[in-house]
């Protein structure tokens, strides 16, 4: 199994490129399902979770042309209407392959994807709003089988009113795909305002689809007949930029992100300058610079606009060396403290009641082994590893290879001392 190596203490200088955001490269692959003409998609990040996608959608029968941050699907050739367990178990977003299939075939089985360790993030509500659009589903087996009925003209889904109880990114996701060929109009409510779900919109858009709203909390969807292709690049991933961000501010340097959106960060960008960094953008750069001890940052997790989950884990490692104690509060997923265990270990002074975390931030960590438990915690790790004093090595790092394109060659070149073991 492979782990990184970290030899703490350096800080951090020079420019990163932003990598495509893996949140909107994995629901827009599978709206390549909804056409049977090409789908082109650049700035592809190269990660374990895109290549799962794109084994799954092979799997199914839609072909895929890969070269360096791009592939061309096409969803001519589909007919295995199905996600199977082993797929579903390792990547959750394989989800989003439920809407698509039944827009355009009326029918699909997917696995449920079951607990995580984050949680045990349920799918109720995207099988809810397929119910609410027509499709009878039934779980059997432990598989979600959906089918639209048998009507007297075509299978096709039909448009709906839906409100979501609570707001989900692939939920709205899976149903603005599935309203896209609905027969009518379909409205979503509480909708999901987040970015990426806005990029899939645009994809969508681009491929003929008539959707407006995205990036508000009510989006209308007039469900098309036949879905086209289309050519479209993806978003630059904020979760990464604000991840590289974290890390300068607590290792101290003066980085400039290239690629990258600020618009879309304002709350981490924010949170940056209360933790006592500089931050100047301009065009698609964010630069920040950082050259004392971070002051310790509150955060509450909620849905976007607010403070991401995704950026909780790295900005609790911030904490720890930080001057004073902040409050870290999670929301939106009920088990997202995995990372404290290991934090500890570093010598973090880290005290968990329910869904708040209490840190008193210390002036040094010590390297440890320790080990890698979800995707953003071991991004948080990370951090600790490059401000702790001496060698942290981090285990289990398929989790960071899930969702952060060559992250040790990135740091490296901002000059940690960071190096993979294998
Ligand atoms: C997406 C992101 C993930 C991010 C999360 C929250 C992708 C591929 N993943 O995950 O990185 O951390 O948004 O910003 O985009 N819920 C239900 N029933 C449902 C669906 C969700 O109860 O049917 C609950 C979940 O358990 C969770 C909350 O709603 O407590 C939000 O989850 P959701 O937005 O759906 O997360 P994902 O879309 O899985």
């Amino acid at each position: 199994m492979q782990k990184l190596a970290i030899q703490g203490g350096t800080t951090l200088h020079g420019e990163v490129r932003i990598s495509g955001a893996k949140n909107a490269a994995l629901p827009i692959m599978c709206a390549g399902l909804l056409t049977a003409d090409e789908l082109h998609l650049d700035n592809m990040p190269d990660l374990h979770d895109v290549a799962t996608m794109r084994k799954l959608l092979v799997q199914m029968g839609v072909t895929a042309a890969v070269e360096p941050g791009a592939v061309t699907l096409c969803g001519a050739q589909v007919d295995k209407l199905e996600a199977p367990y082993d797929m579903v178990k390792t990547m959750r977003a394989a989800i989003l392959v439920l809407g698509p299939l039944v827009a355009r075939f009326g029918e699909a089985r997917v696995s449920l994807p079951g607990g995580c360790a984050i949680g045990s993030r349920p799918v109720d509500l995207h099988i809810k709003g397929l119910q609410a659009m027509g499709a009878e589903i039934h779980i059997e087996h432990g598989y979600i089988h959906a089918q639209v009925p048998h009507g007297k003209g075509a299978k096709r889904l039909k448009g709906a009113r839906i409100f979501f109880d609570l707001v989900s990114v692939t939920g709205t996701e899976n149903l603005m795909m599935a309203a896209a060929l609905a027969d009518g109009v379909t409205v979503l409510e509480n909708a999901a305002r987040e970015p990426e779900v806005v990029d899939l919109a645009h994809c969508l858009i681009a491929m003929g689809a008539k959707i407006e709203g995205a990036g508000s909390d009510t989006i209308v969807i007039t469900g098309v007949e036949k879905l086209h292709g289309a050519r479209h690049r993806i978003m630059p991933d904020r979760i990464e930029s604000g991840t590289f961000l974290v890390a300068a501010a607590a290792a101290g340097g003066d980085i400039t992100l290239t690629d990258a959106r600020a618009d879309i960060l304002e709350n981490v960008l924010e949170k940056l300058q209360e933790a006592g960094a500089t931050i100047h953008t301009a065009g698609n750069t964010i630069n920040l610079k950082m050259n004392k001890r971070p002051q310790a940052v509150n955060v509450r997790t909620s849905p976007y606009p607010a403070f991401p989950t995704d950026m909780q884990a790295q900005f609790m490692a911030l904490n720890c060396i930080a001057a004073g104690s902040a409050m870290v509060v999670e929301t939106i997923f009920e088990n997202r403290f995995m990372h404290v265990q290991e934090l500890r270990r570093l010598g973090a002074q880290i005290d968990v009641e329910g869904n708040t975390a209490v840190i008193k931030g210390i002036l040094q960590l010590e390297g440890a082994t320790i080990m890698a438990t979800d995707l953003r915690a071991s991004a948080c790790l990370v951090i600790a590893g490059l401000v702790a004093q001496g060698e942290t090595v981090i285990d289990r790092i398929y989790h960071l290879d899930r969702g952060y394109e060559h992250i040790e060659a990135k740091l490296s070149a901002l000059g940690a001392n960071i190096r993979r073991i294998t």
